[in-house]
């Protein structure tokens, strides 16, 4: 993907951080020894994008540049490092499919082929009605329960083809299916249930109490 596909052709003349992320943004650099600024980067750029709709104008990179006293190429580098930087606008629902090994022996080709079928878009193009936004991307670091899609701020995991189509129906209705593994496992447990020592324990605990409950109610 060329450079100049990834920023928006249509750039706002100006960019001014609110007064509440300048608060934040003193925070942050001050995490940092003097003379390393540089590193609050990445935080910068996530505030900018937040304030600006998902996606970061060339004015935001500008003025984190004079922030951070760093050359603006530098920010530009970091922000199209990184897929989570959007540089042109996204739609309401950001969809980051991950395909990589993990995901794609898991099944991510028949999540990646219903978000096709659904919206009849491709990685970086957006829906016809303007709400989903498709980009493919490399691991995500949550491979235990792949395939994994995130939208927005959320990982939803091990998908497969309906099961993506659920979620996909759940969020244009404005009801969003529960963050987590539709499978509905408990982190990065087994997907036939708890199997270790402490999490079987755990659970006949649990049964223990629960009837030792109900015989104290019974009496
Ligand atoms: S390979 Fe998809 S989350 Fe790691």
């Amino acid at each position: 993907m060329s450079i100049e596909s990834r920023i928006a052709s249509n750039q706002p003349k100006s960019f001014k951080f609110s007064k509440e992320n300048e608060a934040k943004i003193k925070r942050v650099i001050a995490k940092y020894p003097k003379g390393r600024q540089a590193s609050a980067v990445m935080p910068l750029l996530d505030l900018a994008q937040r304030q600006h709709d998902n996606w970061i104008p060339m004015k935001a990179i500008e003025l984190i540049a004079s922030k951070l006293e760093m050359a603006e190429i530098r920010v530009l580098e970091v922000a199209t490092f990184y897929t989570m930087f959007n540089l042109k606008p996204v739609g309401q629902f950001f969809l980051q499919a991950c395909t990589t090994t993990p995901c794609w022996l898991r099944g991510s080709d028949e999540m990646m082929r219903a978000i096709k079928d659904r919206y009849n878009i491709s990685s970086g193009e957006i829906s016809a009605c303007g709400r989903f936004s498709l980009l493919e991307v490399e691991c995500l670091g949550a491979c235990v329960n792949a395939p994994i899609l995130q939208v927005n701020d959320d990982f939803y995991e091990d998908l497969d083809y309906q099961t993506t189509i659920e979620l996909l129906e759940s969020l244009e209705s404005g009801a969003p299916l529960p963050v987590g593994s539709v499978l509905g496992r408990s982190g990065s447990e087994a997907t036939e249930g708890a199997t270790t020592l402490a999490s079987i324990k755990s659970k006949k605990a649990a049964a223990r109490a629960a009837k030792k409950r109900s015989s104290a109610n019974a009496k």
